[in-house]
This record gives C-alpha cells, sequence and structure tokens, in this order.
C-alpha cells in the first residue's frame, strides 16, 4: 500500500517523507504516481479544500491519499487572508507586496492585537473510503517589517516570540518541529498508525 499525497510542491514532499517515513508505507506525490487532475478549492475552510482534493485524487487511485490545505489567519484582519493566502491580492502577485500590504494594514496596531496564525489542515481518503482529517496550527504575530531569507510566502512578516525571530529567519528543519503543517502531519501520523496497526494485529 502506497500514500500518494496530492501535491506537486518539493518541499512538502520532503517534510511529509521525513514524518510519514516510519510508518513503513512509500510515499509518492501525485505526479510520481502518474496522476493530474484540476481541482478547484471553493471550499470555505481548510479542512474543506484539503478534502476536496483528497477526494479528487482518491476517485483515480486505491491508494491512501493525503493532501492539505494551509494559510495565514491574522485576528485584526477577522482571520483573513485565510483560505484565500495563495489568492490574496492575485496569485501572480510577488510576497514582497503581499506581505508589505498585511504591515500596511496592521499600520499603527499595537503588539498585543497583532495576533495571527499559520494553520495547515491535513485531510486523508484512505482505501476502505474512510475519511481522516487533522489541523495544525502555530501562533505568532505580524511584525513591523519584512524579515529573513529562508521559508516562503508569509514566513518574512510572522513572528514567533518562543524562537524570537520570523519563521523566515530558522532553517527548513527549525521550522518543521513547530510549524502548523508539520504539526497536522504528526497528528495524522498518529491516526494512520493506530488504524494501520488494528488493521495489521
Ligand atoms: P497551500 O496550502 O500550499 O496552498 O498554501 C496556501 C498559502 O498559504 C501559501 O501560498 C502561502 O501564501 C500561505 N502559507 C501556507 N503555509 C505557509 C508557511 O509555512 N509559510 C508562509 N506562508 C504559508
Amino acid at each position: 500500500m502506497r500514500i500518494i499525497f496530492a501535491t506537486g510542491n518539493e518541499n512538502k514532499m520532503r517534510e511529509i517523507r521525513e514524518i510519514l517515513g516510519d510508518l513503513g508505507l512509500e510515499i509518492v506525490s501525485m505526479k510520481e504516481a502518474g496522476i493530474s487532475v484540476d481541482i478547484v478549492e471553493d471550499g470555505e475552510t481548510f479542512e474543506e479544500n484539503a478534502m476536496i482534493k483528497a477526494e479528487a485524487v482518491s476517485k483515480l487511485c486505491d491508494d491512501i491519499v493525503l493532501a492539505d490545505d494551509s494559510g495565514l489567519e491574522v485576528d485584526y484582519l477577522d482571520k483573513a487572508p485565510g483560505v484565500y493566502s495563495a489568492r490574496f491580492m492575485g496569485e501572480d502577485t510577488s510576497y514582497d507586496i503581499k506581505n508589505q500590504a498585511i504591515i500596511d494594514k496592521l499600520d499603527g496596531v499595537p503588539k498585543e492585537k497583532r495576533t495571527a496564525r499559520f494553520v495547515c489542515a491535513i485531510a486523508a481518503v484512505l482505501p476502505s473510503g474512510k475519511k481522516i482529517s487533522t489541523r495544525g496550527t502555530i501562533e505568532g504575530m505580524i511584525g513591523y517589517e519584512i524579515k529573513g531569507e529562508n521559508g516562503f510566502g508569509y514566513d518574512p512578516i510572522f513572528y514567533v516570540e518562543e524562537l524570537g525571530c520570523t519563521t523566515a529567519e530558522i532553517s527548513p528543519e527549525e521550522k518543521n518541529k513547530v510549524s502548523h503543517r508539520g504539526n497536522a502531519l504528526r497528528a495524522m501520523r498518529k491516526e494512520l498508525l493506530s488504524i494501520y496497526e488494528n488493521t495489521c494485529n
């Protein structure tokens, strides 16, 4: 049995292999599995979008299918950009511009009201048809300036008090240990372990 992860993103695949590697299942991307499908992510929550992707791929194979959806919630902006994180100000707009726009929207907003979080939902559709979903978060705040060269997306404005820096200022390994995606994947690992241990024993 294999796990197919519904993504074309190589960084995500590396993280997934690191966290789910010890399950003893082969882990492949959609591309490696030879699956290509156009998916419209029109859900209203991270969980809905992740499940839309997992279900679409699951229709085309007999494997365990996982998919994720993630984004940034800024409390002062009523949790925007949320599920629209990638589409905020247009998919093709650079993150330098998107990040500066968020900083500008929070101009004059005091530290205690700059709270934000990255959220990641992981959905699984098993060969039996059973569906599972897990959620991971990392709490932080919107910084006052763009800082750091690592990571991607909104990392340079996402300041984590416990780290004393933004998530763009730490290594990928450090980020995986505390990230929303890492946390959601670790929760999914537990779910899969309990199901497949019971099946095998
Ligand atoms: P997706 O779930 O990979 O489609 O991510 C949606 C969007 O959320 C990304 O394009 C980024 O804008 C944002 N995002 C999700 N995770 C992160 C992260 O770890 N760092 C920075 N931005 C993120």
